[in-house]
């Protein structure tokens, strides 16, 4: 992809920090870039903003929130509906929750929005996406993975819940769940990678409100900026010297290790299973 015309992306969090640059560079390279957002309002102001900013008037607005099964399942069909071929599925949105949540599915939020949201659009999408090859799936995970490692008695954190335990076992369900679709998508021309942006400062903790928006506010200016924390999502969304590369984790740019946990393929499994369970899916899937 030297050019991006013609070609149609789906960036999911598109409205605001990494997810939001992302969706502006893209759209800057001639893409067709399709803005998942949640809130009616502030998804029409930023998909004018990036067409002012661009001149590239096709930029489209999807809502639903993805914490929400039936929403993920709308936005599918929505997709599916409009759009031919999918040469870029951009998962990104994401988030951190300073307490406990169920969604309206009774699923803890941290797993429900930051895996099965990406596991459960990837697969609902997966056919088109398969069919429009060369394409591309991308999924934002973070370094906050490494150390982590899943229990699958107590994935949702019944027994115990902690922000960061949440957010880094959902970040290394990310890893799990891109290197599986990779051993999947093997010989398909779909390929499938992660990255991690570095610590950016975005809209990012500042959801919760009290100590933690503090937090996040007070460290802001140690942070990256949302430009720079983009440009690997940018980078392995778009460049040609990654034809063909699949089932790889980037940072900065580069391929990098992940952890040890993030590799273990029965884990994999077990979780592709889990979450198939959960969404209603078939297992056999990809
Ligand atoms: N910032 C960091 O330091 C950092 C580091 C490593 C990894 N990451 C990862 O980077 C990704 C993007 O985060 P960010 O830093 O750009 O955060 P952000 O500024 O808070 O943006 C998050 C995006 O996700 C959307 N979103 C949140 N909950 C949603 C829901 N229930 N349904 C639909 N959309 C929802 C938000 O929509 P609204 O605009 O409506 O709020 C926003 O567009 C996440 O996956 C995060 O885990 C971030």
């Amino acid at each position: 992809m030297s050019t991006l015309n013609d070609t149609t992306i789906i960036i999911t969090g598109a409205t605001n920090g990494i997810g939001q640059v992302a969706a502006t560079e893209l759209a800057r390279m001639g893409a067709r870039v399709v803005l998942v957002g949640r809130d009616a309002q502030k998804s029409a102001a930023v998909a004018q903003a990036i067409t002012a900013q661009t001149g590239n008037p096709a930029v489209d607005v999807l809502l639903a929130d993805l914490s929400s099964q039936a929403e993920v399942r709308r936005l599918a069909g929505e997709i599916l509906a409009r759009y031919p071929r999918i040469d870029v599925l951009l998962n990104n949105a994401g988030a951190v929750f300073g307490s406990r949540q169920l969604t309206v599915d009774g699923i803890e939020r941290t797993f429900a929005l930051n895996h099965l949201a990406y596991f459960q659009l990837t697969n609902l999408l997966l056919e088109r996406i398969k069919a429009s090859a060369p394409a591309r799936i991308v999924n934002v995970s973070s370094a906050a993975h490494s150390g982590a490692t899943l229990d699958f008695d107590d994935l949702q954190g019944q027994r115990r819940y902690s922000a960061f335990g949440a957010y880094s076992k959902s970040k290394l369900a990310n890893l799990l769940f891109t290197y599986e679709l990779a051993r999947r998508l093997a010989g398909s021309g779909v390929t499938v990678n992660a990255v991690h942006p570095g610590p950016v400062a975005t809209g990012f903790g500042r959801n919760n409100g009290g100590l933690w928006g503090v937090v996040f506010r007070l460290i802001a200016p140690l942070m990256r900026t949302p430009a720079q924390g983009a440009a690997t999502s940018i980078y392995v969304a778009s460049s040609p010297e990654l034809a063909g590369v699949s089932g790889k984790y980037f940072s900065d740019s580069k391929a990098v290790e992940s952890s040890r946990a993030s590799h273990d393929a029965a884990a994999a499994a077990r979780l592709w299973q889990v979450s198939a369970e959960m969404t209603g899916l078939p297992a056999a899937g990809a």
